[in-house]
């Protein structure tokens, strides 16, 4: 067995090892922390950084990916990182619980995502990009497409989540969110050198106000429904109803808010910015584009999108799923080490920190061909069988599964098949966009694109 400390540059594993001045990564974290990843991820299958003091693994290929995330996953937590990070806005909610209760939570919600009852929200969804459609014809040019998909996924969030809640508005909340998100690099800036709470950094002050506006505006939902008593089924009735089955006990206020914007902000954002990058993709790759049309008439006869349709478009799925690919929503998952286990040889203890750089394993020298050509195909017919399934994890793997992730994936598909026939997209910009790490990969500068109608 390998030990951490024995290791030098490259080892019969498989590891090598990325040893970078603190300073180096520190400056590329505060730039872009996803040119901060050490640049073997692309290359090998699993990497050791030691920066500033501070060991971590970067887990790259499918195999060891599929054996931490799946048959090691109880020896690995979310961390202290991420609950610092995204702690103050969604607390221990789902995405950022850990054992016991994360289960229950996880357990409370789950029948809210089955098939059937995901089949039930289609109708909404069509309706959503149907709105955005309209709203386009109207609107001045150019659009800034990453904001006009947030507009969509939030107005479908809200309508299945919470019932068309009218508490938040749109427009704060995607300024709340990207003055929360904005700071993060700072605060992965400031763990690296251990740097205490209280230092300040850029755009704190708004990062807290962001967080006291979602809060509050969840909140006051939450006092309206029990206020009311009327029960709608939907997730926040499913939160108010959930009874631990260990202790018995019902979720605080608090607990429910921490689920209601889990869900509001890990149900939106990251379907939208996967559209956004999946109409940037197919404005620069016209003949994908006309096979898309194709598929989407042939299906609807020209006609409206109905919900029957939206199962039959493997192609237009096949696209996004592309896109997700060389720009997955999602880029990083994070794990510590909660008990010492083993994984590919290497000896890990307690606290270190793994990484599953998804972006680099999706464009991973040695697991795909082209890896930064846009090619749906690898996703079409039996294109995927000679492929390990976890060379691809847009929604991750293992028991922390994206919840939402055929939720997203129809969501994407109807909002494609309702706009892509009714509007073509033109860049504004002949500049390669430049996309930037902040929790999910956004682009640095907003995707402006002009709108011409179709029919
Ligand atoms: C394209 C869209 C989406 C992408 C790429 C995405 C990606 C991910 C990934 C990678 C994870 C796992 C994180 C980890 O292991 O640390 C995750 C978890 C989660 N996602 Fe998504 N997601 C998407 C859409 C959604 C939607 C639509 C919802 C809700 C309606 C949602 C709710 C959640 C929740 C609650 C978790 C935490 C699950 C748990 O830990 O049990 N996501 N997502």
């Amino acid at each position: 067995m390998t030990t951490l400390d024995a290791l030098d540059a490259t080892e019969p594993s498989g590891l090598v090892t990325s040893r970078r001045p603190a300073l180096a990564v520190i400056a590329s974290l505060l730039r872009n922390p996803l040119q901060a990843m050490p640049p073997e991820v692309y290359r090998e299958r699993l990497v050791l950084a030691k920066t500033g003091g501070r060991t971590s693994l970067y887990v790259c290929d499918p195999a060891l990916i599929q054996e931490a995330l799946t048959k090691q996953a109880a020896h690995l937590g979310k961390g202290e990182l991420t609950r610092k990070v995204l702690g103050p806005v969604i607390g221990e909610g789902l995405l950022t619980a850990d054992g016991a209760h994360w289960r229950w939570q996880r357990q409370a919600v789950a029948s809210g995502f089955q098939h059937e009852r995901l089949l039930g929200f289609l109708p909404a969804m069509i309706a959503a990009a149907q709105a955005t459609r309209e709203r386009w014809r109207a609107a001045a040019d150019p659009l800034d497409i990453g904001h006009e998909m947030m507009r969509t996924t939030f107005d479908i969030i809200i309508e299945t989540m919470l019932s068309g809640a009218q508490a938040l508005d749109v427009g704060r909340v995607e300024r709340a969110i990207a003055d929360y998100l904005e700071p993060t690099n700072f605060m992965f800036a400031y763990n690296l050198f251990g740097a205490p709470d209280w230092l300040p950094y850029p755009g704190r002050a708004k990062a807290r106000a962001s967080v006291r506006y979602l809060r509050e505006g969840l909140g006051g939902l939450v006092a309206q429904r029990r206020a009311g008593g009327e029960r709608r089924g939907d997730l926040l009735d499913m939160l108010l109803d959930a009874a631990d089955p260990e202790t018995g006990r019902a979720m605080s206020d608090g607990e429910i808010v921490d689920n209601l914007l889990t869900f509001v902000t890990a149900g939106h954002e990251t379907t939208a910015l996967g559209l956004a990058w999946t109409f940037h993709l197919l404005a620069k790759h016209r003949d994908w584009e006309a096979k898309v049309l194709d598929e989407i008439a042939g299906v609807t006869g020209g006609g409206p999108l109905g919900p029957e349709h939206v199962a039959a478009l493997p192609l237009t799925k096949a696209v996004f799923q592309e896109a997700m690919r060389l720009y997955p929503p999602a880029p990083v998952i994070t794990r510590q080490v909660e008990s010492a286990f083993t994984l590919g040889g290497v000896a890990l203890e307690p606290g270190m920190v793994l990484y599953v750089p998804i972006q680099a394993v999706h464009r991973h020298e040695r697991l795909w061909e082209r890896p930064d050509a846009f090619d749906p195909a690898r996703f079409l017919g039996d294109a995927a069988r000679g492929r390990h399934r976890y060379a691809y994890l847009p929604f991750g793997a293992g028991p922390r599964i994206c919840i939402g992730s055929a939720f997203a994936t129809m969501e994407a598909v109807a909002i494609l098949a309702v706009l892509l026939p009714a509007t073509r997209l033109d860049p504004v910009s002949a500049r390669a966009p430049e996309p930037t790490l902040k929790i999910t990969l956004r682009p640095k500068r907003p995707l402006l694109m002009s709108a011409t109608a179709r029919r």
